[in-house]
């Protein structure tokens, strides 16, 4: 389906990534008209490289508290969230619940595997310390030489890809359209309000309310005045997805250690990730990045050696100044802002969805949403409009 028998959409949606794709569904069950305009392919970007950590505990910053909230929040919605959405699409959207160990592999890494002990203490956050023993209990593949772990037990995933798959199918069966191949060349504004977007080849829709929700991407929008722009900039990302020729079985948790971490999808097949570079929109994949990737696996995983490689690829995180998201209505009337997720974009997509959702019917904003207010980035003093 391409247009909703001949009439304007209520909202366009502009990205077809996991926050476009949810955002979409909730509003197409909440009875709006919505078209979702991706310029590739549903899922096709940051979400299909990433590995989908559910993990507000594990990724948890004293320096951003914001997204610890609203990261316990999502959470805790999660479960709920991809069984509406396997009964609503008819697909799997891979959801493990399968934990987390956190790992040290010497003297050093173990000190700070204890700052990061009492800082989750500190927050109440749930988590355990565990002897080496206990871990190689729990993990039988881990390397003998592990110092310490910590287990956080409500932190799961989920796979993005199949997840992303299931919501543009979700979307279509809630009367939604997604239209891949079709890039928004610039957002149409009347009288200082959105009027709708114009697509790359000409073609003009009509719409009160836009949604940007295009990642990395979110801040290079044409027709906007530059004070209503968001400073949102790439995170590269290099990532890398093998699978055990053995089957299943080699690990069952998630395993975090210093800068990465090896998500298994419960099937034999393991994402392993991620450097953190500031590199514009550079997607290279590097030798140093997955060398020193399979190095520190390998280090802690010694049968990971065995594994075979599938994939290395790179994806772009949308990252903010401050590390929180942008979620809901800009300086510009109409325009919603679904973006800036950073490390957190999955996790984040159900309650995106839900604050994004209650501010285009017009709901009375929650204190969540002043939280993430994107007109937090405006210049002081400057008119956006
Ligand atoms: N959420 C993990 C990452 O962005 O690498």
């Amino acid at each position: 389906m391409h247009n909703h028998n001949g009439a304007s959409p209520d909202v366009v949606v502009i990205g077809g990534g996991v926050i476009g794709l949810t955002v979409a569904w909730r509003a197409a069950c909440a009875g709006l008209l919505v078209t979702v305009f991706e310029r590739g392919r549903p899922g096709g970007e940051t979400s299909h490289v990433a590995a989908g950590m559910l993990a507000p505990i594990s990724e948890a910053s004293p320096a951003e508290l914001v997204v610890l909230a609203l990261g316990l929040r999502s959470a805790a919605t999660y479960h709920e969230f991809v069984a509406e959405l396997a009964q609503a699409s008819g697909q799997d959207p891979g959801y493990l619940r399968c934990g987390t160990l956190a790992l040290a592999r010497d003297a050093d890494e173990a000190e700070a595997l204890e700052r990061e002990l009492e800082m989750r203490r500190g927050l109440e956050l749930e988590v355990r310390r565990l002897l080496p023993s206990a871990a190689r209990r729990m993990e039988p593949a881990l390397a003998p030489t592990i110092r310490l772990a910590l287990e956080v037990p409500d932190d799961h995933a989920v796979d993005p890809r199949r997840l992303t798959a299931a919501l543009a199918q979700a979307v279509e069966r809630a009367g939604g359209v997604v239209r891949a191949g079709a890039e928004v060349a610039e957002v149409k504004l009347e009288e200082e309000r959105v009027a709708g977007v114009v697509l790359c080849g000409g073609e003009r829709v009509l719409a009160r309310r836009v949604v940007v929700a295009a990642g990395p991407w979110s801040g290079q929008l044409a027709g906007l005045p530059p004070a209503a722009q968001l400073p949102i900039r790439p995170v590269k990302g290099q990532i890398l997805r093998l699978h055990d020729p053995a089957g299943p079985g080699l690990i069952r948790h998630i395993l975090r250690m210093a800068g990465g971490y090896i998500v298994p999808r419960g099937d034999g097949r393991y994402v392993l990730g991620a450097t953190m570079e500031e590199r514009g929109f550079d997607t290279t994949v590097t030798a140093g990045a997955v060398y020193e990737l399979l190095r520190d696996a390998i280090e802690l995983v010694p049968g990971f050696s065995e594994l075979q490689i599938d994939e290395c690829s790179a994806g772009l995180r949308p990252g903010t100044p401050d590390g929180a998201p942008a979620i809901g209505p800009g300086a510009v009337p109409g325009l919603h802002w679904a973006t800036g997720h950073h490390r957190n974009g999955v996790l984040l997509a159900p309650l995106t969805a839900e604050l994004v959702v209650s501010a285009l019917l017009g709901e009375s904003p929650s204190d969540e949403l002043a939280s993430v207010a994107p007109t937090r980035f405006a210049p002081a003093g400057v008119d956006a409009r």
